[in-house]
């Protein structure tokens, strides 16, 4: 059947505006994945859909496709005592709330196999984060990954060469044709990599403001809406919660430094910063009342707060470090793994006044300058460089006090940051009001359509 199709006719249908077939989809992605299509047509077919757009069939077709296109997790044989749930966050700024959600999550009864990605661009990625910890293999095979998730619970690890290989090549293609933008094909990529890891139900983290991919408000929405439409289309109950990105999450950036702040988070949360605190508690609880672990959110709300202070998600937590190759001490002496920069140092503020912006996106590409992060995927990284105790919109500072302390390798790094923070972060002398941190949610099981 598969031979009465022709690339190029496939193209130009699309190209001219009509809907593709299920088989005319599952063709074409076929052809992405055993490189029968060329990357002109791949580029050209990118092209075609993000002027034209598709149906809700059609990416409901291209996402199954995609995600079928090779290895599929399924759980059935591990005879689990508990839902398969995941979290997928579109990329923020300081985002490190999966190092702790996930063993949050798993210390209430939910089974969280993560595949994360490294940082590209601005925002960084969870990936590069764990592997600043010395020995962490975020590689195992499919069968152990399965075997790690459970019997702790959770399990963070990099995407494997077989998972959804057509969107390997799709994004690296969309990559360098200026197609990543669409609102189809993010839906098929994020979605064929989610699902292809035997999910009962998804929580999205769809991030919004200067540090977001989504910058404008308008995106986030048609993305929460897309996302939670296919996936439940998919047979995935999903909740996508558009999440404020207008200033750094947490107090931190970097790799290490994140992951420090997530080991503190985890052992004294009284005293981690309140909106990493409110989202990954509000994220953890939309997961459990999702996949059925609590009835209502308010209970799963609570389960998520007593699993953090009681401690138990911080040796979930330890047990994945050590089950992956990491330090048994990580979380009792992280100093001694995650090795201190020979330069740390404050940079003051040039005004007083009350915070009233942060560039989040500028910080995070001041971080690539510094080699924290990457301009393509195989730049290496340092994961030491960072900056600690970053603050907050609607804080009052004095001139000369604190915006943050830079964790350098030499003077250059620092004199960079010391020219460059100043005019990342803006005063007033009137103090902003407060912005929600949770702007709206888009549940796909109340009749989106
Ligand atoms: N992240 C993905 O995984 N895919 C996209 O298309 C965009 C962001």
């Amino acid at each position: 059947m598969s031979e009465l199709f022709l690339p190029q006719e496939l193209i130009r249908k699309k190209r001219d505006g009509i809907s593709l077939s299920d088989p005319e989809i599952g063709y074409m992605v076929r052809g992405i994945t055993d490189g029968s299509l060329t990357d002109a047509q791949l580029g050209a077919f990118a092209m075609a859909i993000f002027k034209c757009g598709m149906s809700m069939d059609e990416r409901v077709n291209l996402t199954r496709h995609m995600m079928n296109s090779g290895d599929t997790l399924n759980w059935d044989q591990l005879n689990l005592n508990g839902p398969v749930v995941d979290k997928h966050s579109t990329g923020g700024v300081g985002d490190k709330i999966s190092l702790m959600l996930a063993p949050i999550v798993a210390s209430c009864g939910g089974y969280v196999p993560m595949i994360s990605g490294r940082g590209l661009g601005h925002t960084g990625g969870t990936l590069d984060k764990l592997e600043s910890i010395p020995g962490y293999d975020a590689t195992p095979n499919n069968s152990a990954f399965q075997s790690l998730v459970k019997q702790v619970g959770c399990a963070i690890i990099g995407q494997t060469a077989n998972l959804a290989p057509a969107d390997q090549r799709f994004y690296a293609t969309r990559d360098v044709t200026a197609t990543v933008e669409s609102i189809d094909l993010i839906t098929a990529s994020i979605l064929s990599k989610k699902l292809a890891s035997g999910l009962d139900a998804l929580v999205m983290d769809i991030k919004t403001g200067n540090g977001a991919f989504a910058a404008n408000y308008k995106m986030a929405q048609e993305l929460a809406q897309s996302i939670a439409n296919v996936s439940s289309n998919s047979g995935v109950p999903t909740s996508c919660l558009i999440t404020d990105m207008d200033q750094v999450l947490g107090h931190s950036v970097g790799n290490a430094i994140e992951v420090m702040e997530c080991i503190d988070f985890l052992k004294d949360p009284h005293n981690a910063d309140q909106r990493l605190l409110e989202l990954t508690l509000e994220l953890s609880a939309y997961m459990l009342q999702l996949s059925g672990l609590e009835s209502d959110l308010d209970s799963a709300r609570n389960k998520s707060k007593l699993a953090l202070e009681s401690g138990k998600a911080a040796s979930i937590f330890g047990k994945m470090i050590t089950e992956l190759g990491g330090p048994v001490d990580l979380i009792e002496v992280p100093e001694k793994h995650l090795k201190p920069m020979p330069l740390v140092a404050s940079i003051q503020s040039n005004s007083s006044g009350y915070v009233s912006e942060v560039d989040a996106r500028a910080i995070g590409l001041s971080m690539i300058h510094l080699k924290a992060g990457r301009t393509k995927s195989s730049d290496p990284i340092d994961h030491g460089v960072g900056l600690s105790e970053i603050v907050s919109k609607g804080q009052w500072l004095d001139k000369g006090e604190s915006l943050a302390m830079a964790h350098c390798r030499d003077q250059m790094q620092l004199d960079f940051l010391q020219s460059q923070l100043p005019k990342l972060i803006h005063f007033n002398q009137k103090k902003p009001s407060n912005t929600n941190l949770i702007k709206e949610v888009l549940t796909s099981n109340k009749g989106l359509n």
